[in-house]
């Protein structure tokens, strides 16, 4: 029986009890989706006002950094619909782009109207690398750090019993010559299993404690004692299947020919490194605002799935879609995914506290997947869109209501501003200035108007 079907058998599991469909959600004004979201999470009021007006404080940035002079603001959206693994889930993603909230709450709703998501990772494994230089014999260095190989790791995990009581620590170690322009060195991967953590901390201690010891047994010098931000030990893989393309037609396409016109897209992304790194800026699109929803390194995610997208020495697309054997349209992504929902900045930031709850996971592995899906479909959610009515249109209509206020626009001005430049497909500052002048000069002559009718 194939992962699917077990899935598909699982008893549903909603969001305390509810559904994350939520039709017309983005009907509702701020206030009311905080609401909204207290009936899933009982926030208190004091989280609602701190999500409306204020995640963190000054003060808690000049501990996070050094030299605050603030905090910095950026939208809070929350993704709906999904459901993965017959479980509901509400995202929550920081994004300043606008239209990947909306994308993906659409194709999310597509997918658990028309198909299934479902999701496996591995455990969640942290590499960390010991370099070691100028061994006389590096071939004979290698051996003997291998002979000590039980020693070391014990070694290893007294760093951090706590870990090792949770399950998780030091479990192996492997060495490797690596020719370089400095000559061979011995490479040291230390594996650890980080548990609910993102881990850099724990694995980097690790290193530095096994580092000089390793040195002296390979009789060499050690350089970096530090994690590998290609965290391809800690992988995750999500996929979706479609029971027919009918849901996909659009802008004129049949759900065949759209759905052929998706497939070469992507064959277009994997074949080309210019397209690729297109494509999977649109997975990234719907990663890296849940990462920071959730207090997590994007930098260090973004780096390792760059990483794996070049693994066979030619920069490809990091998510497939293809007809199955059935048929059947599926969509897949595979990548490292090194996420953490205990540690650093996810036991500091009050926002991050919040959004943890909203995100609702129980362990770091399946916060992976859930921020593996939002990657998918907003990857889906845009090939979808340039395979058939192309991406302007959609954009065009939000980025042309930022260009509108941007140039003064407010309130319903912004609104026949932005409708106008993307009927004209013109959404430029100057165009937003040209037709706001006239609509801008009848709107102050109402209010006068009305002004003086209110004294009478
Ligand atoms: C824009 O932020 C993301 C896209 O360019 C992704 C893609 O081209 O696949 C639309």
């Amino acid at each position: 029986m194939s992962t699917l079907d077990k899935l598909t058998q699982i008893d549903e599991v909603s969001v305390n009890g509810k559904s994350s469909r939520l039709p017309g959600f983005y009907k509702l004004d701020i206030s009311e989706r905080l609401e909204k979201l207290d009936d899933f999470f009982k926030l208190s009021t004091k989280e609602k006002w701190m999500l409306k007006k204020e995640t963190l404080t000054a003060e808690l940035a000049d501990v996070m950094i050094e030299n605050a002079v603030g905090v910095f603001g950026l939208p809070i959206g929350l993704a709906v619909n999904f459901k993965l693994n017959n479980k509901d889930y509400i995202i929550p993603m920081v994004v300043e782009e606008s239209s990947v909230v909306a994308a993906a709450s659409n194709a999310a709703r597509l997918i658990r109207e028309n198909g299934a998501l479902t999701s496996e990772s591995t455990d969640p494994i942290m590499i960390s690398q010991i370099q070691i230089v100028d061994s006389p014999d590096p071939e004979a260095g290698k051996k003997r750090i291998l002979e000590k190989k039980e020693d070391l790791l014990r070694l290893a995990n007294k760093q951090d019993p706590v870990l090792v009581d949770l399950g998780g620590g030091a479990q192996d170690l492997d060495v490797r010559l690596l020719e370089t322009e400095s000559g061979t060195m011995i490479i040291v991967h230390l594996y650890v299993d980080t548990r609910d953590a993102m881990g850099a901390n724990v694995v980097n201690t690790m290193a530095e404690t096994l580092g000089p010891i390793i040195a002296e047994i390979a009789d060499g010098d050690v350089i970096c004692q530090i994690v590998s931000n290609y965290a391809d030990k800690r992988m995750v893989k999500v996929k979706f299947v479609l029971d027919n393309v009918d849901c996909l037609a659009r802008a004129g396409y049949s759900g065949e020919e759209a759905a052929d016109r998706i497939i070469k897209a992507y064959h277009f992304a994997d074949a080309d490194p210019h397209r690729a790194a297109t494509h999977n800026k649109g997975v990234m699109n719907g990663i890296d605002g849940v990462l920071i929803a959730t207090g997590n390194d994007w930098r260090a995610v973004e780096a390792g799935v760059h990483a794996y997208a070049a693994r066979d020495g030619r920069y490809r697309s990091v998510s497939k879609y293809y007809r199955d054997e059935k048929g059947k349209f599926v969509g897949e992504l595979e990548i490292p995914m090194a996420v953490g929902i205990v540690g650093g900045v996810t036991n500091l930031h009050p926002g991050v506290k919040i959004l943890l709850k909203v995100m609702n996971v129980e362990t770091s592995m399946e916060l992976a997947q859930v921020v593996a899906t939002a990657g998918l479909i907003q990857n889906f959610a845009a090939i979808w869109t340039l395979a058939t009515e192309g991406i302007q249109k959609g954009h065009m209509t939000l980025h042309a209501r930022n260009v509108a206020i941007f140039a003064g626009a407010f309130g319903e001005l912004a609104i026949k501003v932005a409708n106008q430049m993307a009927h004209e497909g013109r959404v430029r500052y100057d165009r937003a200035k040209q037709i706001l002048k006239p609509l801008l000069i009848k709107h102050r002559e109402e209010e006068e108007q009305r002004k003086k009718r209110e004294k009478k």
